[in-house]
């Protein structure tokens, strides 16, 4: 199929499927990408903290973010599933990748979380969403946001208590995305 039968079969949604960026595999839509740079343009940030980094698309993303808006890039995943090109390149985007499970060195990660430069968002994108909110949100200090995948599949509003007030709704909601932003007051 030609790009421009693609477009007019997609119905609005074209590039839903492209599951990569900058060629390295990642769990995302590329409409998602648009609302975290409208995301970080609003809301400017000093550290970017991804729990599951999976094959690294997502994490070479963060990562050019990082390296030129000058933030601290951070991902963990308790198993290495990224190729050796795509650690290459977060190595030299400056990103600090962490081997761990995170629930069993849950003291480890909240202590690299605590000694993140604010404003930190932290984006819960591991197996366990809710699971991971109860356990790394309190960390967060008045400043820092929350982003969360697979909204309403895997966490939805009622796994966020405290509740938080959510920033870009609007944006999320009109593009269909299933990622959602919340501040820390
Ligand atoms: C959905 S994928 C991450 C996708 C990635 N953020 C992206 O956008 O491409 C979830 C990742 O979380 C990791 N994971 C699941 N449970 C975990 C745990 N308890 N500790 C650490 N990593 C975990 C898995 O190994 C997997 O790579």
């Amino acid at each position: 199929m030609s790009i421009a039968a693609a477009v007019v079969a997609s119905e609005g949604r074209f590039g839903m499927d492209v599951a990569s960026f900058a060629g390295a595999p990642f769990q995302q839509t590329w409409y998602d990408l648009p609302l975290w740079e409208l995301f970080f343009n609003r809301f400017p940030c000093r550290s970017v903290v991804e729990l599951g980094t999976g094959q690294g698309g997502m994490a070479i993303f963060f990562a050019v973010q990082a390296l030129r808006r000058g933030m601290k890039f951070t991902t963990f995943d308790r198993e290495r599933l990224y190729d050796d090109q795509t650690y290459k390149a977060l190595g030299e985007l400056g990103a600090r990748c962490h081997l761990v499970e995170l629930f069993d060195r849950a003291e480890f990660v909240r202590g690299l979380l605590s000694a993140q430069e604010r404003p930190l968002v932290l984006f819960c994108d591991n197996g366990d969403k809710p699971r991971e909110f109860r356990e790394f949100r309190p960390v967060l200090t008045s400043g820092d946001y929350v982003a969360v995948h697979d909204w309403n599949a895997e966490i939805r509003l009622s796994d966020i208590q405290p509740e938080l007030p959510m920033v870009l709704a609007d944006e999320c909601d009109k593009t269909g995305s299933i990622t959602r932003f919340f501040r820390v007051p």
